[in-house]
């Protein structure tokens, strides 16, 4: 049994970069689509495709996939679930822990929806991801009373796919002018895309300090370790490859610039 992360592409690294830190002793595995990246401007059904086609070619070697991909968890993980995966096999998506963080509920606690502390969120996320509504559907199930205004960031993953780190901060600031004009004084943001925690301080520079601003990194990787708590025997083996769809000698070049040490991706 072993684990292993996808996103659409170099975005994903965030999670596994907390994985790794929080999980030590787990080997992990990534999986970057970057061929066919960004899927936040696609098609759900184009999203869905590449996602099944993904996780399918992974779980050759791997048990457990951890889309860390807001755009495939909002597109193609229920649909995934719904089909039926195979036998031993997993998915899960970085949505639900991102919503029990925010609204305080433990792994998997299922009661009614309730008041929780905040009220005004904003919402950063794909065009797809915004456009699935996905988000708000997951939290009415937990939360009421909560206004949420979408913000789809185009542009943004692009501009981090190609390492223009001053267009994606850029883009930042004029995405977050755009959400303050619907949501003068959000309490919350969630950067609601695994890339965005690469321009984080960009968000919380334009934000304001009195925002408070959820990133998915940590909160996966704490749940991922209370889940292979709880299915130790998923966390077993395992051989840490970092694959990619793309050219690896340039995504290589970018995830050790974003991680700030050296990374190998071979050829999928
Ligand atoms: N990092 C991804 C997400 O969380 C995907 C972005 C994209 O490919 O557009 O949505």
């Amino acid at each position: 049994m072993s684990v292993a992360i996808f996103d659409s592409g170099l975005g994903g690294l965030t999670v596994w970069q907390a994985v790794t830190r929080r999980l030590p002793d787990l080997k992990v595995s990534y999986y970057g689509d970057n061929a066919n990246a960004p899927y936040g401007t696609r098609t759900a059904d184009d999203v869905h495709a590449l996602t099944v086609a993904a996780v399918t070619k992974m779980w050759e070697t791997d048990d457990l996939v951890v889309l860390a991909c807001n755009t495939a968890s909002a597109a193609a993980l229920r649909r995934m679930q719904e089909a039926g995966v195979p036998p031993g096999k997993r998915v899960l998506g970085v949505f639900v822990p991102l919503i029990e963080a925010l609204t305080e509920r433990n792994w998997g606690d299922n009661s009614p929806p309730r008041e929780v502390a905040v009220n005004q969120v904003a919402l950063f996320a794909t065009p797809a991801t915004v456009a699935s509504r996905a988000f708000q559907r997951e939290l009415a199930f937990r939360a009421i009373g909560v206004d949420v205004e979408a913000q789809a960031c185009g542009g943004v993953v692009d501009a981090i796919e190609d390492g223009d780190m001053i267009l994606a901060d850029a883009l930042v600031k004029s995405h977050v002018d755009a959400l303050k004009r619907k949501m003068p004084k959000p309490d919350a943001a969630i950067l609601g895309c695994t890339h965005y925690p690469l321009v984080a301080e960009s968000f919380q520079a334009a934000l304001g300090p009195d925002v408070t601003v959820f990133s998915q990194a940590d909160i996966v990787a704490e749940s991922l370790a209370d889940y292979l708590s709880r299915r130790p025997e998923m966390a077993e083996g395992g051989q840490a490859r970092m694959v990619t769809t793309g050219d690896p000698v340039r995504v290589s070049s970018r995830a050790t610039q974003f991680l700030r040490r050296p990374i190998t991706f071979e050829a999928a």
